[in-house]
């Protein structure tokens, strides 16, 4: 049997539930738009096991959302082992992973230090690495599975101050595609999702400069939130409406570029 014609071994999803009975690892879970995907998928039915690296926001949004919840440093590989070895186990397999936890600084590359370049990499590329290296044994073995990987429009189009978030995003496209190819044929899907400047804790950080000029080049002219960034990743997840994407990227980025 060709297990790639065999999206998921669920039941037809209920309306209104294409999620029901999918089990989900979400990273990056405690705050904007991991949180919102996380929120979106329990409304969608989805299991959950939430992971963050802030342990009180995972908490509080475990709490409200009622899933389970495991602190993790997804860039440090002994935590993702241990992530995904505790997400199994209490939901009982993997059916879904997003990978949602980033960091952004803005610095110019002349003067950018080794160890915040090095960081950049580790949490918002080595990252993906390390936790779809534990989840697709589980995966295979299944005959299938989703991996959902946010990147950035900046991994598409580069950003003045931003190359080491850049170039970790860039690298989470090439990736995607990569194991998308690599799991052709094993029934698992992997996608990358870029969205474009949204207004999270993670963009306050910016400077007013860059955010006014980002603002004004945007042919949507405004920021998008989470709540609008989180249906692409219940799409990517969902029976059948996810089933055809694999080594995609989909862009809810206002315009910012287009494919
Ligand atoms: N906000 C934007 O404009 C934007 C645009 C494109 C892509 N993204 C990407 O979307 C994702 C979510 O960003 P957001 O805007 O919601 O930011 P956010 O700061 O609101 O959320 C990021 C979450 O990741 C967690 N995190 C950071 N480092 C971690 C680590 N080492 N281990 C585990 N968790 C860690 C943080 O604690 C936080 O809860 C990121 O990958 C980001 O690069 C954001």
């Amino acid at each position: 049997m060709n297990v790639s014609k065999q999206p998921f071994a669920h039941e037809p999803a209920a309306p209104g539930r294409p999620l029901a009975g999918r089990r989900c690892l979400i990273t990056g879970a405690a705050s904007g738009i991991g949180r919102a995907i996380a929120t979106a998928f329990a409304e969608a039915g989805a299991g959950l096991c939430l992971t963050d690296l802030d342990a009180d926001g995972l908490a509080r949004v475990a709490e409200e959302l009622g899933g389970t919840a495991h602190r993790a440093d997804v860039a440090d590989p002994a935590d993702v082992l241990e992530l995904v070895r505790a997400a199994s186990q209490h939901l009982g397999g993997i059916d879904v992973l997003v990978n949602c936890a980033g960091i952004l600084t803005e610095s110019p590359l002349a003067e950018m230090e080794l160890a915040t370049w090095q960081r950049t990499l580790d949490v918002d590329l080595t990252s993906v690495f390390l936790t779809c290296r534990a989840v697709i044994p589980g995966m295979v073995a299944a005959g299938n599975g989703r991996i959902i990987n946010v990147a950035s429009q900046l991994g598409q189009k580069g950003g003045a101050g931003l190359t080491h978030y850049s170039a970790a995003k860039a690298g989470v496209l090439g990736f995607t595609k990569a194991l998308a190819r690599e799991m052709s044929g094993q029934g698992v899907l992997v996608n990358a999702i870029a969205p474009g400047p949204i207004s999270t804790p993670l963009v306050e950080g910016l400077s007013d400069e860059w955010k006014r000029d980002k603002e004004a080049e945007l042919p949507l002219g405004r920021f998008g939130t989470p709540e609008e960034v989180a249906p692409t990743a219940v799409l990517l997840a969902s029976d059948p409406g996810g089933n055809l994407y694999t080594g995609q990227t989909l862009g809810p980025n206002s315009g910012d570029v287009m494919a």
